[in-house]
Formats: C-alpha cells, sequence, structure tokens
C-alpha cells in the first residue's frame, strides 16, 4: 500500500533527464527523475545484492570496483562499507545527484558516510558508456550497472546500448581476468544474459522476489565472470 503520509519535498532541480526530485514520505526518501518514480530507501534490498553478489564472486585484499547509477546511494554505500574496496569509482550521469551527495541528502550515502570513505571515492558526472570504457584495459575487479530498469522496460531510451554487446565487450574489457561484470534488471532478462555471456564469460542470474504494494515483484542481478586466464 502507498501510505498517506504528507510528502515533503527536500530537493529538486533540473537535471540532465529531467526535473529530479528528491522527497519525503514518512520514514521514506524517494527519487523521482522527469517525473517518473525512480526509487526509494523502503526497498533497497536488490541495490544492496548488486554490490554483496559481486563483492563474494571477488578474492583480493585491494579491489578497485566501478558501478554505474548513483541513485539513492545504497549499491555505492555497501560496496564502501567492504574494507577490501580500496578504490570506487563512481559513475552517475547527473551532476544534481552527485551535488546532492556532496550535501548529504542521499539515504544510502549520508554526509558522514562520504567523509569516512575519503581517498577510497571517486566520482566520475558522465555517461557509463563512455566513462566505463576509459577505466583503461584490465584496470578493475567489477563493473557494476544500475542505470536503468533493465533491457526490457527502459525508462531513458538512450540507455539501450547499456545492454547491447558492443558496450558489454568493451566493459569487459576494463576487467581484470576473473573479474566480474554485475547488471542489475526490474525483470528477467534471459536475451541480456546471453550477451553477458558473449561479451564477457559465464554468466549466472539471480532472481530476487521483492513484495511492493501489495504486489509480487521479480528483480534479477546479472553476473558474468571474465575468464582468469583471458587478457
Ligand atoms: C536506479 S538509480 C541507481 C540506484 C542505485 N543502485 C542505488 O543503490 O541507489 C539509476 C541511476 O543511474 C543514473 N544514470 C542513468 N543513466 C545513466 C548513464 N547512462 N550513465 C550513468 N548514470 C546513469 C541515474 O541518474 C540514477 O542516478
Amino acid at each position: 500500500m502507498i501510505d498517506g503520509s504528507p510528502v515533503r519535498t527536500l530537493a529538486r532541480a533540473d537535471g540532465v533527464l529531467g526535473e529530479v526530485v528528491l522527497r519525503r514520505r514518512g520514514d521514506v526518501v524517494e527519487l523521482v527523475v522527469d517525473g517518473v518514480f525512480t526509487m526509494d530507501s523502503a526497498h533497497t534490498t536488490t541495490e544492496r545484492d548488486l554490490a554483496t553478489l559481486a563483492l563474494e564472486r571477488l578474492d583480493g585484499p585491494a579491489l578497485r570496483v566501478a558501478v554505474g547509477g548513483l541513485g539513492l546511494g545504497y549499491t555505492a554505500a555497501t560496496l564502501l562499507a567492504d574494507p577490501r574496496v580500496a578504490l570506487l569509482e563512481l559513475v552517475e550521469l547527473d551532476a544534481v545527484l552527485v551535488d546532492w551527495l556532496g550535501r548529504g541528502l542521499l539515504p544510502g550515502l549520508p554526509a558522514a558516510a562520504v567523509e569516512a570513505v575519503g581517498a577510497r571515492l571517486r566520482v566520475h558526472v558522465e555517461d557509463v558508456l563512455t566513462a566505463i570504457p576509459r577505466l583503461g584495459p584490465a584496470s578493475v575487479d567489477a563493473v557494476l550497472l544500475d542505470v536503468d530498469n533493465g533491457p526490457g522496460f527502459l525508462v531513458h531510451p538512450d540507455n539501450a546500448r547499456v545492454y547491447r554487446q558492443g558496450f558489454l565487450a568493451a566493459a569487459a574489457g576494463v576487467l581484470r581476468p576473473g573479474g566480474v561484470l554485475a547488471v542489475w534488471s526490474s525483470h528477467p532478462a534471459p536475451d541480456l544474459a546471453r550477451v553477458l555471456n558473449a561479451a564477457v564469460g559465464a554468466c549466472e542470474e539471480v532472481l530476487t522476489t521483492v513484495e511492493r504494494d501489495g504486489r509480487r515483484l521479480v528483480y534479477a542481478t546479472y553476473l558474468a565472470t571474465r575468464p582468469p586466464g583471458r587478457r
């Protein structure tokens, strides 16, 4: 049920994809982009799982991880909570969200948390389509992508390329051998799994059922591992 608590606007600004609004409904903070509800702080299991599932598949004391899509900051915060993550390359298209991160407005990654991580966080205000390939060959242990709803229900048509072979192969190229490319999707997307298999390496699908407003929704996370011997 959508609760009847009054809605209070916390921040509002013009972003690259339209007006961006951060608002509070009771205890819950919501993000609305261009009039479309994007996410809230009440249901963040799958955003956090995106980080946890990728980290579970990685060894090593000093991991360098890239994440595409800041949102409310839950995936990034989960990565930074793991001391093995020595450097997080955070790529966000919208400068408005990065500004709100700096002002401590994002519930997933509040000001004190950002201060605590210090130099372990590097922020790029850029499209993942250009920022991820520029990280350099075999330079990161994982790339995590949560920039849209997945290939079947795009919010921003330009993001279609994020789920295609060309970009995913380029993203695979920045992974160290044995590295993981993880993609969040609001729905099972078997075609995406096939593309990841071809572009990166063996791809696993993890499905999670979430109850939301009385509906049962099945979210998917795809995790493709670059073969250990391939450079
Ligand atoms: C659903 S939110 C990400 C949620 C995030 N995982 C969390 O834990 O809060 C998607 C984010 O991706 C950003 N975004 C959308 N398209 C992008 C792109 N092509 N490159 C980089 N960021 C993008 C949006 O501005 C938004 O901040």
